[in-house]
């Protein structure tokens, strides 16, 4: 795992959407895994800034979406595909049939979650997959348990992630309880992974993830067996542990 602390959210944005471009430069139809939430916002604002200087061309590019909250219509203002028109899609020149997220309002979720598997399979996996870290680990909507599906499949939101994710909604109890998210194995067969972190109350699950053991208890931990993750930290949260020494990072960013 390459560790790469930095001194500012904009900072941390930039050098992802660096690499995202680098990725798309180097191969224009890059399958690219996506995120949502907080993290990721100003990943996205950099990457539009860059498409409408005219330095990107997404018109190949196919993406794929980690999770969507089961139950809720594509128009829903807390969707995840509002989240990705809004925050992106609306403003980049990516085929609408390049993009895949999955239906949290499909008639047949469980038949979702084996079609989305199969069209990430179809266009030969994913190249480069964005991550965020939930305050419990998580990644994608894998939630903390002493077993993890493989496969995109139907999850139950633990508690933590629901009061976390409860800020974007009226009240906790509008907030889904379940979701669609691509399995753990679905993940680590991406190619190349970014994970990005930021603020204290990441601390904890981040260091897991750097030093802890691997654990199902913390699904991000699993990415430290992966041989291609960059993990882009917020500085503050991030200490130089003696646990931590033989990894590689920047002198400067
Ligand atoms: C979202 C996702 C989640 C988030 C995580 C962190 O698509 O897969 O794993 O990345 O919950 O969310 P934020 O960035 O809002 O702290």
């Amino acid at each position: 795992m390459e560790i790469k602390p930095i001194n500012s959210y904009n900072k941390m944005s930039k050098l992802a959407a660096e690499m995202v471009a680098e990725q798309i430069i180097n191969k224009p139809n890059t399958v690219l895994g996506l995120a949502t939430g907080s993290t990721p916002v100003g990943m996205y604002r950099e990457l539009v800034r860059m498409h409408r200087e005219g330095d990107l061309d997404l018109s190949q590019v196919k993406t794929f979406n980690l999770d969507e909250y089961l139950g809720l219509s594509p128009e829903h203002s807390q969707s995840y595909h509002y989240y990705m028109y809004e925050n992106f899609f609306k403003y980049v020149n990516i085929r609408e049939e390049n993009i895949h997220i999955p239906k949290g309002n499909a008639e047949d979720p469980v038949q979702e979650c084996l079609d989305y598997e199969k069209k990430i399979k179809g266009l030969g996996g994913i190249d480069l997959q964005i991550l965020g870290i939930g305050v419990n680990g998580h990644v994608g909507f894998n939630e903390p348990n002493i077993n993890l599906e493989a496969r995109t499949h139907i999850i139950q939101l633990s508690n933590e992630t629901i009061t976390a994710n409860s800020r974007f909604f009226k009240n906790l109890d509008e907030v889904p309880k379940k979701a669609i998210t691509m399995g753990m194995a679905t993940i680590m067969k991406s190619k190349k992974i970014i994970l990005m972190a930021w603020g204290a109350e990441k601390k904890k699950p981040i260091l897991k993830v750097i030093s802890g053991p691997i654990a199902t208890e913390v699904p991000a931990s699993l990415l430290q067996v992966h041989n291609d993750v960059i993990l882009i930290v917020d500085k503050k949260i991030y200490s130089f542990s003696s646990a931590i020494n033989s990894l590689s990072y920047p002198d400067k960013i």
